[in-house]
């Protein structure tokens, strides 16, 4: 794979240099192209020993006589030929600008418009310049060209401020260059996707919860949406940025996540239900506040619809694949829950321990099969245990119909 790193003027450009090693640690060959603010942070000399390429650091830059002149200037359309992917870090407020308008005025932005490749765009700058209402327009009509945001993040800013604008980690943002480039093995698929928790109102202004944070479903619907599918993402309300490129549907509660998925269910292919529903809910909720008393009070609470184990009845030929969030005897479980759910796959993991399950970026998961097979995937970041999943499905679907 090829990339093209646009590195600009921030105090992030330092942490450009430890992307290009991430990249290529990744095997990806890395053409550094620093704009002229960018050269103001960090020398291009670093680049090129870190890239083992000449940095392009201008429109003319290979300057001399007139022949010269004139290949670099259409160098950028051959750079833009010969590689993969464009990927901008920093990425900063008038850069973004630039790119958003159209404005061709040095070789990054020139290649910008000549490149017609995927483009990744990771943000740094002040948490004013980034909640701007000028940033945020271009932000929108960046994402909505396809590119793919990586961050900001939150944090101590160099400025002092304390808030959004925080460029990603390289390595975060070295695997969005890269699954740009994985292998689409879920072309052709319609993958339905729940994730997060649902939340069962008491009364007008309180409900019943968990601790579950979305990630693992978000990372499921990214991976499958790199992967070539279609992603239907069905979501309890998360508070965690939306996955690139699959379509969303927002619900609060268990009811509205089953509609949702029955819904849905008739154009998909795979199911993948790693919602943490709520079990309990109050069936009638008052349309009043409830009032403190003295007394003592006691909630009564009915069940939710079982939305996994009625999609096991419907299913058909579809592909089911259930979660099961554990504190204790997890591979019993796992086996329980994936015969009486009647699932293809179901994804056991141990919550309430130290990176692993709900609100960790990493989990481990034991996977029972409806071949009979379990197999442990160890800690792993959240992405990769989605991929690891899908890997699994698509063998365990090949295995299903062999049988048949
Ligand atoms: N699930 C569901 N509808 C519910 C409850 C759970 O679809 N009302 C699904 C979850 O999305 C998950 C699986 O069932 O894929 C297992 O959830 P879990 O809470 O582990 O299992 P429960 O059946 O609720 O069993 P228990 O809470 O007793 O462990």
């Amino acid at each position: 794979m090829k990339v093209v790193l646009g590195v600009g003027g921030g105090i992030a450009a330092y942490k450009a240099a430890e992307l290009v090693r991430a990249l290529s640690e990744r095997d990806a060959e890395v053409q550094v192209v620093m704009t002229e603010a960018a050269q103001e942070f960090v020398r291009p000399l670093t680049f090129a020993a870190l890239s083992g390429r000449k940095v392009i650091t201008g429109m003319f830059s290979a300057g001399g006589g007139a022949e010269e002149t004139l290949s670099s200037a259409v160098e950028h359309i051959q750079v833009a030929q010969e590689n993969d992917i464009l990927v901008v870090a920093p990425a900063t407020a008038d850069l973004l600008a630039r790119f958003a308008n159209g404005i061709a005025n040095d070789f990054l932005t020139t290649f910008y418009l000549a490149f017609t490749g995927p483009v990744v765009l990771a943000p740094a700058m002040n948490t004013n310049m980034w909640n701007h209402a000028a940033t945020q327009a271009n932000i929108e009509v960046l994402r909505s060209r396809g590119h793919r945001i990586v961050g900001p993040g939150d944090g101590f800013l160099a400025c002092g401020m304390v808030g959004p604008g925080r460029m990603s980690e390289p390595v975060e943002i070295a695997e969005a260059v890269l699954s740009l480039s994985r292998r689409k093995d879920l072309e052709g698929e319609t993958i339905l996707v729940t994730a997060g928790p649902t939340q069962e109102p008491l009364d007008p202004v309180r409900f019943v919860s968990n601790r579950s944070s979305g990630k693992m479903g978000y990372a499921l619907a990214q991976a499958a949406a790199d992967r070539g599918a279609r992603v239907i993402l069905i979501s309890g309300p998360v508070h965690i940025p939306e996955p690139f490129g699959v379509q969303i549907v927002h619900v609060r509660t268990a009811t509205e996540m089953r509609d949702a998925v029955l819904a849905g269910l008739d154009e998909s292919t795979i199911i993948v239900k790693s919602a943490a529903v709520a079990d309990y809910h109050v069936s009638t909720v008052p349309q009043q506040k409830m009032k403190k008393t003295a007394a003592r009070m006691s909630l009564e609470l009915d069940p939710t619809p079982d939305i996994l184990a009625e999609l096991g009845q419907k299913k058909g030929d579809r592909l089911l694949i259930g979660f099961a969030a554990e504190t204790e005897n997890l591979r019993q479980e796992v086996r329980r829950k994936l015969a009486s759910k009647n699932c293809d796959m179901l994804v056991g993991n141990l919550v309430g321990q130290e990176g692993v399950g709900f609100e960790s970026d990493t989990n481990e998961v034991l996977l029972g099969l409806a071949t009979g097979e379990l197999i442990s995937i160890p800690k792993a970041s959240k992405r990769e245990v989605a991929d690891r999943i899908f890997d699994e499905a698509l063998k365990l679907r090949l295995a299903l119909h062999a049988a048949q």
